[in-house]
């Protein structure tokens, strides 16, 4: 394990300011706002100063002093009214550097976190999956790789939604539109099209006519409560949706350990719900069963979680806090510490109401229980992303267009190099870029064209740079040509180790955060760093054999790092382009 360099700075700079006889909770450094700066700065003595009536100038001087000893700054500086400026010495970073490269995690430190639960993708059953599933498949993904890069075990639940109302109109309309079938029979005869060009016709009619809404109604209460036909024509309804859905998700290389659905909780709730009603915590309001989660602390009291409707029918509320419970007693994960929803920003209250609900009912007692959202994707008009026509845009034509683009820019005349595969990796690092480097609460929108640049910020220019790398140490390989160990001469050396070194940093506060776009940021910078490297820096055409030899050393070690940010990112990182 090699702890990171941020993390030993820290340390001496606590060290120092304790020696200097002051407090060191708020001690921190943060990277040098400008290179001349040094490497990195330390706010830290005008805080203290102010509390402590001493002059911030003299509280510097004083740790500076202090630090002037240690082995790893080449320069301590005060400038200003008390800023300190580090400027850490060649031989620490080219040691740190040697180190990382030679830790087969490069220098990510592992977490001996309790296993992780993700539950995220939540389609529902009987549509298209749609470019509002985009974000969560692409996060949560990210998220899963990210925990995993540490050594914490995750497991990804993709909790289909196939158990509402609306399985109840889809069930109706099909039996509807097939009248020579049994019921029971009539799922399996449903293809994918039928299916998705029937449920907004359905879901239109029961809002037009009563009738359709009874009828819906009614199937939903008899798949609910084990009516063997509805059973049957759900079943394979929801398979075949499933089936479709997964085209999507396989293509986007997101993986899914559980399958489970809302419909898996209904066996908890059958217990559940009595079982709270007994205990007083739930309770009948105008007719429908709700659980109070509102808290003294609350500026505006959160409306109670509605456990069931007054038909009785179960809500998403319900579902999701019974599968809480269905998870806290699976043995499979049972040692699971904290189960993270990666699910739209929109639909905070609604988690917020069912982890109280939890926490008030003694359900998953020991499990932090964590909403990741996320903002919209939008069109360029800054509205959620519309098609064309106005309507809602499918994923699988949004990918399909990502790579067409993709395919189009390919310029390569490599016969080695196969087009159809090349132009699916790059349309889709296109867009999960774009996605993942965003600030996650933020929305982002859709712009084809941007995100597919070569230039600049996007995953195809992230893909290339770390593609070039590659390139430079096959080519020595071939030439037989071996590196040797890092040694950092030229400024743009040590840029680009010092970027490297960031990794450890970045998953750590990716993880804090739920947050890829830390894991994207030091990609870029890695990138940036090694385009600067390699436009002073001659590496096959080296001066002498030495730097030669250190340098593709330090090819190794970026394209190493760069490697595995896109690991984490999901983003796959073609043999040549
Ligand atoms: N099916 C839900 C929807 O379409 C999303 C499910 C999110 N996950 C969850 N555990 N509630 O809005």
């Amino acid at each position: 394990m090699v702890d990171s360099v941020m993390g030993r700075v820290d340390d001496l700079l606590r060290q120092a300011f304790a020696a200097a006889g002051l407090p060191t909770e708020a001690v921190r450094s943060v990277p040098a706002s400008k290179p001349e700066f040094g490497d990195f700065q330390c706010n830290a003595a005008m805080a203290l100063g102010k509390a402590a009536k001493r002059n911030p100038r003299d509280i510097a001087a004083a740790v500076a002093e202090i630090l002037r000893a240690s082995p790893e700054f080449a320069a301590v500086d005060v400038a200003g009214p008390g800023f300190l400026n580090l400027r850490l010495a060649d031989a620490f970073v080219t040691a740190r550097a040697r180190a990382q490269a030679a830790s087969p995690d490069l220098g990510i430190v592992r977490r001996d976190d309790p296993p992780v639960l993700i539950d995220f993708g939540g389609p529902n059953v009987a549509k298209p999956l749609h470019v509002g599933h985009l974000r969560s498949l692409v996060i949560g993904e990210a998220l899963s790789r990210i925990f995993a890069a540490q050594g914490v075990a995750v497991t990804t639940d993709i909790h289909l939604g196939d158990w509402g109302l609306q399985m109840g109109m889809l069930i109706a309309a099909i039996r509807r539109a097939h009248p020579e079938r049994a019921p029971g029979t009539v799922g399996e005869a449903v293809t994918v099209d039928e299916m998705q060009r029937l449920y907004p016709e359905a879901s239109a009619a029961c809002k037009a006519e009563p009738e359709r809404m009874a009828e819906a109604r009614a199937l939903t209460a008899a798949l609910q409560s084990g009516d063997p036909q509805a059973f049957a024509d759900w079943s394979a309804l929801r398979a075949t949706s499933l089936a479709d859905q997964r085209h999507d998700i396989d293509r986007l290389g997101t993986r899914f350990d559980l399958f489970l659905g809302e419909s898996d909780a209904q066996a908890i709730v059958d217990t559940l719900v009595p079982n709270l009603v007994a205990r007083g915590l739930a309770y009948e309001s105008d007719g429908a069963l709700v659980i109070d989660v509102a808290e003294g602390s609350d500026a505006k009291p959160l409306p109670p979680l509605i456990l069931a409707k007054s038909d009785g029918a179960a809500t998403y509320g319900t579902t999701d806090l019974a599968t809480i419970a269905g998870r806290a007693t699976d043995p499979a994960l049972a040692r699971c510490g904290r189960y993270v929803y990666v699910v739209d920003e929109r639909q905070s209250l609604h988690f917020n109401q069912v982890f109280r609900a939890a926490r008030r009912c003694g359900i998953a007692p020991g499990v932090d229980l964590v909403h990741v959202g996320f903002g919209t994707v939008n069109g360029v008009d800054g509205k959620p992303y519309r098609t064309r026509e106005g309507g809602v845009a499918r994923l699988r034509d949004l990918l399909a267009e990502a790579v067409d683009k993709a395919r189009g820019r390919i310029e390569t005349d490599d016969p080695a190099i196969d087009r159809d595969v090349l132009a699916e990796q790059v349309g889709l690092a296109a867009v999960k870029w774009a996605d993942l480097s965003t600030l996650r609460l933020s929305g982002y929108s859709f712009n084809l064209d941007r995100m597919m640049s070569f230039e600049g910020n996007t995953g195809p220019y992230i893909q290339y740079a770390c593609v070039r790398i590659g390139a430079i140490g096959a080519k020595a390989d071939a030439a037989g040509l071996r590196p040797s160990a890092i040694a950092l001469g030229h400024p743009a050396e040590r840029a680009l180790a010092m970027a490297c070194l960031r990794l450890p940093v970045a998953v750590a506060a990716a993880t804090a955060g739920y947050a890829p776009n830390e894991i994207a940021d030091l990609a870029f910078a890695v990138a940036q760093a090694f385009s600067r490297f390699y436009a002073e820096c001659p590496v096959l055409n080296a001066e002498d054999e030495e730097a030669r030899a250190a340098r593709l050393a330090l090819c190794g070690l970026a394209h190493a790092v760069l490697s595995k940010a896109l690991w984490m990112l999901g983003i796959a990182v073609p043999q040549r382009m």
